[in-house]
């Protein structure tokens, strides 16, 4: 049989999807199994996109242009304008999501064997677009006690090497929750301009802050033009996480035209999913407003009642809508595994991402789990007590 590429073997399984085949014996057992594994709201997408494309007047699904359609793109200029991020339509490229974002922006930053310093746990998928790209991700840790905060500078530039290109930022961070501050976000400017490195920000829970707490941009900085590029989606702020629409952004021109030359490469992003994004930037802000006392009620309920566990501890989110648990067991895969096989409580368990996935330093995570607040309060709650009587009867 031809081998595949040692590239392909390399490849991580998806720390989040790698448990479905347990899910798929618990549902054949009659299993309710609550999701706290996966990212995908329950919220309803805006109504005004789902109008949009069911009332098109298109009479062939054609290709758009490879940066995205002209009008969708002056558009999400407008939102960033609004956002207090000068930048024009020329300053942005559309992707099929912001997972085609992240691949252009690595093949643009980094070449075979360059570094990308993160601090992590991080997007569990970072690793996956690395490993594709031929890239080293070198992590920087930081900690569930500091509720994971940005580690202090000078621990990114005991890392910095000749072969480094960039520092990757997630914020509001998945699968932290943690919220950068005006002054992190302006240390991280200064050392890469220092050290003469891309600052790259994965922006795609911008809209999801707390407490009265407010996104800071890496593009609301003067002086970064040259270094700072946006990560950015649809699929969470709008609830649109099957339109696959994203977009990369930076005021630098010279990554623009190189990450153009990925997007030429494979022709356009989606044409109705640019139709539903475009009528999407119309929501009102009463939709997010909404949105985001739902989510915050969620987030209060669910980290007292973890922080009620014997032995657990959580890592508090600002934004976003996940949280990092740490649990009382040594092995959160088998924990998590053993949940959907052997355990539940009158015919319901719980599904979690175990976190050790959500880091690159070897045996670093391996008892935390993130879980995600994506389902309704009551559920919730369920959910968590179900996870209370877990361990109370796991074993390791
Ligand atoms: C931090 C972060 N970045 C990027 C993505 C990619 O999202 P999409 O490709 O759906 O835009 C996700 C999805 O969960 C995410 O959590």
């Amino acid at each position: 049989m031809p081998a595949v590429s040692s590239k392909g073997a390399r490849m991580p399984e998806s720390p989040i999807r790698k448990l479905v085949p347990y899910a798929e014996i618990a549902y054949k057992n009659n299993k309710t199994v609550y999701h706290l594994n996966i990212g995908q709201p329950d919220i309803k997408s805006p109504q005004i996109a789902m109008d949009a494309v069911a009332h098109h007047n298109l009479e062939i699904l054609a290709y758009t242009r490879s940066e995205g359609s002209e009008p969708y793109r002056e558009k999400i200029a407008a939102y960033y304008n609004r956002n207090n991020i000068m930048v024009n339509a020329s300053d942005i490229i559309v992707t099929t999501g912001g997972s085609e974002a992240l691949l252009f922006a690595m093949g643009t930053i980094a070449d075979q064997e360059d570094e990308i310093i993160i601090p992590e746990p991080f997007y569990a998928n970072y690793n996956g677009f690395a490993t594709a790209s031929g890239i080293k991700i070198v992590p920087v840790i930081s900690k569930i006690e500091d509720n994971f905060a940005l580690p202090p500078i000078s621990e990114f530039e005991k890392l910095i090497t000749p072969k480094t290109k960039a520092i990757l930022i997630c914020n509001p961070g998945n699968p932290t929750g943690y919220l950068y501050s005006k002054e992190e976000i302006e240390s991280l400017a200064k050392i890469v301009k220092k050290h003469n490195l891309f600052l790259v920000a994965d922006e795609v829970y911008r809209e999801f802050t707390y407490d009265g707490l407010k996104h800071y941009s890496i593009l609301e900085m003067e002086g970064i033009a040259e270094n700072g590029i946006i990560i950015d989606s649809v699929s969470k702020r709008y609830s649109m996480c099957g339109a696959r629409i994203g977009c990369l952004v930076s005021r630098n021109k010279e990554v623009i035209q190189t990450a153009l030359k990925f997007a030429q490469a494979r022709l356009s992003p989606p044409t109705f999913a640019q139709i539903a994004s475009e009528a999407a930037l119309n929501t009102p802000q009463s939709y997010f407003d909404e949105v985001i006392v739902e989510y915050k009620e969620r987030r209060d309920i669910l980290i007292e009642l973890l922080e009620a566990i014997p032995g657990v501890q959580v890592g508090h989110p600002k934004g976003a809508f996940y949280c990092i648990a740490q649990l009382p067991v040594k092995d959160s895969d088998l924990f998590a595994q053993w949940l959907l096989e052997e355990f539940d409580v009158e015919g319901e368990t719980v599904m979690v991402a175990p976190a050790a996935g959500f880091y690159s330093s070897e045996g670093v995570g391996k008892n935390q789990i993130r879980i995600a607040y994506v389902l309704e309060k009551e559920s919730l709650i369920k959910a968590v007590n179900i996870l209370k009587a877990a361990l109370k009867e796991y074993r390791d």
